[in-house]
């Protein structure tokens, strides 16, 4: 029998600005999730945060994309909503972009993560939680853990994974999606990852004749574009996504090694800024300077036979990743003092928000033609 894990994410009010969401927030959320675990809707949930997003993971045998489990999860961040505008928090209900609910919460303003699954022996996974940035930020650490040998030594060693992997990826632009295959198509699946802003990484699979059914992802990532949802760019889409490890998979150490260096994704302050992205245990995804730097989460997790949650554990909450935010941190230094110039700040046509066309109304009658 089949579990699924589901992450859904929404930004229903930050405290204070865009820095981390109020534990009251969690709290409402909490004791819907509990409601319903009650009603035997979940077998299992866990609440959390990353920043100013609001994060429910949850374990149940409703598949992805259902009704009610969306529906759910849309009642939690409606009545967290209604406690962020009591306390008059920042943005109350952000990301919640249409009033109704109509079956499924993709195009509504929330990020979702889901695969449906059929456990094995033991089910070790990890849920990742950015803040600041975008789905495009996933493309690089995807790519490493499930593609690249200098990453993932399992690659080369484990019989089991040495065929390689299946990626799908999806143009978010065109909303046109294609799968391709690792190791033989790598050069080409860089081509169009290495332009994270269009081509995301939304699921991994494993090829034919790996243990793992090759119709059940390993790795998910969320890639709704607030901007196309709501017919102007509102926020960037803090991202989420679930990984599989272990057994045939990149090992747990081998999931989280990408996040050892902190690479450059979109997002920070205003969504408009390039930065790093530093790796940091739940008491520091709290993004302050310069709203940043761009944070990911890991938890970690067993998912019993039963399908509860055996977590989380706070992955880099751990001194093995103390360079790589310290190099965040010399990287933030240096970005920042470029101040509002590319590429720090985003070219035009990523920028969250722009002043241009109202420069460029303002200065039309001044433009005049080069000789
Ligand atoms: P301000 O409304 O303070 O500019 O915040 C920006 C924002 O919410 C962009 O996502
Ligand atoms: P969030 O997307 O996390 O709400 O941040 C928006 C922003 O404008 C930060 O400066
Ligand atoms: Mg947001
Ligand atoms: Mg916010
Ligand atoms: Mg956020
Ligand atoms: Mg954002």
């Amino acid at each position: 029998e089949k579990i699924t894990i589901s992450v859904i994410k929404a930004d229903v009010g930050g405290w204070p600005g865009h820095s981390r969401v109020h534990p009251a927030l969690i709290e409402r959320a909490k004791e819907v999730l509990s409601e319903a675990q009650k009603e035997g809707t979940l077998i299992d949930f866990y609440v959390t945060y990353a920043g100013d997003d609001l994060q429910l993971i949850m374990t149940h045998k409703k598949g992805v994309d259902s009704p009610e489990i969306h529906g759910l999860a849309w009642e939690a961040f409606k009545k967290a909503t209604e406690v962020a505008k009591e306390l008059g928090l920042y943005g109350a209900g952000q990301d919640l972009l249409k009033d109704a609910f109509s079956g499924n919460v993709r195009g509504l303003g929330p990020s979702v993560a889901e695969m449906e699954i059929t456990l094995r022996k033991s089910e070790p996974i990890v849920t990742f939680h950015l803040d600041k940035t975008e789905p495009g930020a996933f493309n690089l650490p995807i790519f490493r853990m499930f593609a690249d040998p200098f990453n993932t030594a399992g690659l080369v060693i484990d019989p089991k994974m040495h065929m390689g992997f299946r990626f799908e990826i999806w143009d978010i632009l065109e909303h046109k999606r294609v799968i391709m295959n690792s190791p033989e198509e790598m050069y080409d699946i860089l081509a169009l990852i290495g332009a994270k802003s269009r081509y995301v990484i939304k699921r991994v699979y494993p090829k034919e004749g790996h243990p793992i059914p090759k119709d059940e992802p390993v790795a998910v990532v969320s890639t709704e574009k607030l901007y196309e949802v709501a017919g102007e760019y509102v926020g960037k889409d803090d991202p989420v996504a679930i990984v599989r490890a272990q057994s045939g998979l990149p090992a747990l150490g081998e999931v989280l090694e990408p996040f050892a260096f902190p690479h450059l994704v979109s997002g920070w302050m205003r969504g408009s800024h390039n930065g790093p992205l530093m790796p940091v245990p739940l008491k520091y995804a709290t993004p302050t300077r310069f709203d940043g730097p761009p944070r990911a989460v890991a938890l970690g997790w067993q998912i019993s036979p039963e399908g509860k949650l055996i977590g989380p554990v706070d992955l880099f909450d751990d001194p093995a990743f103390d360079w790589a935010r310290q190099k965040a941190l010399e990287i933030t230094d240096y970005m920042r003092r470029h101040g509002p110039f590319e590429p720090h700040r985003l070219p035009l046509e990523e920028m969250e928000y722009t002043t241009l066309p109202g420069v460029l109304e303002k200065l039309k009658d001044r433009f005049e033609p080069i000789e």
